[in-house]
């Protein structure tokens, strides 16, 4: 089977990426792929250090210009050390979160507006685009239910602090949904939709026949099918 292909896991807090990555790891191992899985932010030792900055709830004030920059500080260096020389060799890349991330949760919850997200991507970024992005996302009330689950998960846990986003409230999570929402109808073939309130198995399927769809492209020639 060909490898070569980059690929992001989109959602809100809590709506399952983590086990779905996992998921797909086995699925494209069994495959005879391994791909490289890596998240934003963090990924880089650079990144694992502004990830404890800009997640730690010690950091709150933080402007939201200030936020943004460091996110896409991350990106760059994941970009540079991790994303390209693994995509360059013709490995498979599953990324949990990218760009689409900072134009939901900054530029929709932040309300500092898209353009300058895929503005700076464009500058910082070499406007590198994953060939697949899986958004999870279940029903606006549903998903602000599992958000306010983790952030009392969060509340209640001590040791290492990751909270600063879990503390936002309910008009946050609204605007982030439905940035996710526009950058999924503004692109549908990059962005497979997975909506709806499914469970775990239903999501993989889904999650599968997109990524076998775009295997099979790749090994036929062509990006997005
Ligand atoms: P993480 O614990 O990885 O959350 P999850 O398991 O839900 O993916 O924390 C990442 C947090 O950072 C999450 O709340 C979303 C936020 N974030 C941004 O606000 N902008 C970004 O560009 C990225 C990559 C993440």
């Amino acid at each position: 089977m060909p490898c070569g292909l980059f690929i992001t896991l989109e959602g809100l807090d809590g709506s399952g990426k983590t086990t779905q990555i996992n998921r797909l790891t086995a699925w494209l191992k069994k495959r005879g792929c391994t791909p490289l899985v890596t998240r934003q932010p963090g990924g880089t030792a650079t990144g694992e250090r502004i990830r404890g900055l800009v997640l730690d709830s010690r950091s709150a004030g933080l402007a939201p210009m200030a936020e943004m920059a460091l996110m896409f500080a991350d990106r760059a260096q994941a970009i540079a050390e991790v994303i390209r020389p693994a995509l360059d060799a013709g490995q498979i890349v599953l990324c949990d979160r990218f760009t689409d991330s900072t134009e939901a949760y900054q530029g929709g919850g932040r309300e500092l507006g898209s353009a300058v997200v895929l503005e700076l991507h464009r500058l910082l970024c070499g406007n590198l685009q994953p060939d697949l992005t899986l958004l999870l996302l279940p029903g606006l009330e549903a998903s602000l239910a599992r958000a306010r689950r983790r952030n009392q998960r969060t509340a209640d846990e001590s040791g290492s602090d990751e909270g600063r986003f879990e503390q936002e409230q309910d008009a946050f999570y609204g605007r982030v949904w439905q940035k996710y929402r526009e950058i999924a109808a503004r692109e549908p073939e990059r962005v497979v939709l997975i909506a709806g309130d499914l469970s775990v198995d239903e999501v993989q399927e889904q999650i599968v026949e997109a990524v076998a769809e775009r295997l099979i492209g790749l090994a036929a020639g062509v990006r997005n099918p």
